[in-house]
């Protein structure tokens, strides 16, 4: 008798699969094929039914996990529920996950404390309702910046976002007065700390500022929002700060789903939706689209040099109209990779994009708020998810990915 061993691995190059082949892989599969016989003979190890063992393999195909830890992903990590874990547990999450980017909407401490000393990049965020105190006050925003800023000098802040999609045109009307006075004293205060280089201010806006948006290279402000978003344009210029932007196509889709293509949302449009005549750009996807009209619309208001970061970007798994648990997942592993590639009006360049959320928030309402999370509160992911911070771990996903085959050719000697 003769036998011999032939391994493959599902999906991945040859060569991915050798750490894999430690001797207690919960999931090896084995595969006999016997020949010699009149009839060729399959027979499965471990117990597992020929059929159970092609869904799984099938499973293997279509359920890719999602892998965050690109390097230019970052996830929000909202904290509006009663039933989330700890900070420490979630900056440790982010970690197992190998997640290298977060944002936090204000400064918690907890979350800093926990922060320090990890290599987690942190857009840092100013709470909407201290806009006022410290645009009235140099004191106050250097108070600020000491308290959350210096005091943490092991946390790798990078951004901080003054406010939140202020805006004449939603329920922040209130704050528009003062955003701008609140993120000339913080990036003073930033200066005066000697942080300058490492820190840009900036301030994260919503889609709604813009007037004209289709097509893209139409992209502009209204013209009712001028007045305020032009001068902050203008300073971001004057600082080489990025502007920053929260882009949700779902929300552009849900708005009007007898016109919009929910493949053109969700990335998975298999050739050009939308031709744009400047330039004869093809959009196949609406995240795009929305970040070039952003683009257009900086160019007509002088900020034609300034970078976008998408803040928050995501698809909700419940509670609305195309919400599964499939979409998002859809959406939010077509956005990871997406985004490596840059838009149409600036190709080649990577997207720094922030997945909005971590979790699924239960004090937000309405329902639609509330199932944005790419984990439930429990820690699990909504959808399978390499786990690669965690060196000597390999996720059920990652397993499935990797089912290892061995073939055992058993043939009759000569
Ligand atoms: C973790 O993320 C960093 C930055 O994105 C990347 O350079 C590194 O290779 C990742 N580690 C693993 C194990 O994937
Ligand atoms: C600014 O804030 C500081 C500290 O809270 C306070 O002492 C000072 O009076 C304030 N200045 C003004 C002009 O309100
Ligand atoms: C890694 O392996 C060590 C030794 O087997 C074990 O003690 C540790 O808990 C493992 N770490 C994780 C995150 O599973």
């Amino acid at each position: 008798m003769e036998i011999r061993y032939f391994e493959k691995a599902m999906r991945r190059p040859a060569g991915a699969f050798k750490d894999n082949r430690n001797a207690n892989h919960p999931r090896l599969f084995k595969l006999e094929i016997i020949a010699g016989s009149p009839m060729a003979k399959f027979s499965f190890g471990a117990g597992f039914s020929p059929i159970a063992y092609v869904m799984l393999l099938l499973l293997g195909v279509l359920l890719p996990a999602i892998d965050i830890s690109e390097a230019q992903i970052g996830v929000n990590y909202g904290m509006l529920g009663n039933n989330l874990p700890s900070q420490p547990e979630v900056i440790a999450l982010y970690k197992q996950y190998n997640i290298s980017r977060m944002r936090l909407y204000s400064p918690v401490a907890d979350a800093l404390r926990a922060l320090g000393g990890s290599n987690i990049e942190v857009v840092l965020g100013v709470a909407n309702e201290d806009l006022p105190g410290i645009a009235s006050n140099q004191t106050t925003a250097n108070s600020w910046v000491q308290n959350n800023v210096i005091n943490y000098p092991n946390v790798r802040i990078k951004y901080i976002a003054v406010g939140n999609e202020i805006s004449s045109f939603n329920n922040n009307a209130i704050y528009v007065q003062v955003l701008l006075p609140a993120m000339k004293n913080i990036y003073n205060a930033i200066v005066l700390a000697g942080l300058a280089n490492q820190i840009k201010v900036s301030t994260p806006i919503e889609t709604g500022l813009l007037g004209e948006s289709y097509p893209p290279s139409k992209g502009a402000f209204r013209t009712d929002a001028q007045g305020f978003i032009n001068p902050i344009i203008q300073f971001l210029v004057s600082i080489k700060s990025p502007l920053l932007a929260n882009i949700y196509p779902y929300l552009v889709y849900i708005q009007n789903t007898q016109n919009i293509r929910l493949d053109y949302a969700l990335f998975t449009a298999p050739s050009v939706v939308v031709t744009d005549p400047d330039g004869n750009r093809g959009y196949q996807n609406m995240f795009d689209a929305m970040l070039d009209s952003i683009y257009a619309a900086l160019e007509k208001s002088g900020g034609g040099s300034l970078r976008i970061v998408v803040t928050e970007s995501g698809w909700p798994s419940a509670g609305g109209t195309a919400t599964t648990i499939d979409n998002a997942k859809t959406y939010n592993n077509n956005l990871i990779q997406h985004v490596k590639k840059g838009t149409p009006r600036r190709p080649g360049e990577p997207i720094e994009t922030y997945i909005f959320a971590m979790f699924d928030e239960n004090q937000k309402s309405p329902e639609l708020e509330k199932h944005w999370g790419l984990f439930f509160p429990n820690k699990q992911p909504k959808y399978p998810m390499d786990k690669k911070g965690d060196t000597n771990y390999t996720s059920d996903s990652t397993r499935r990915n990797r089912i290892l085959i061995r073939i055992r050719i058993v043939a009759p000697l000569n």
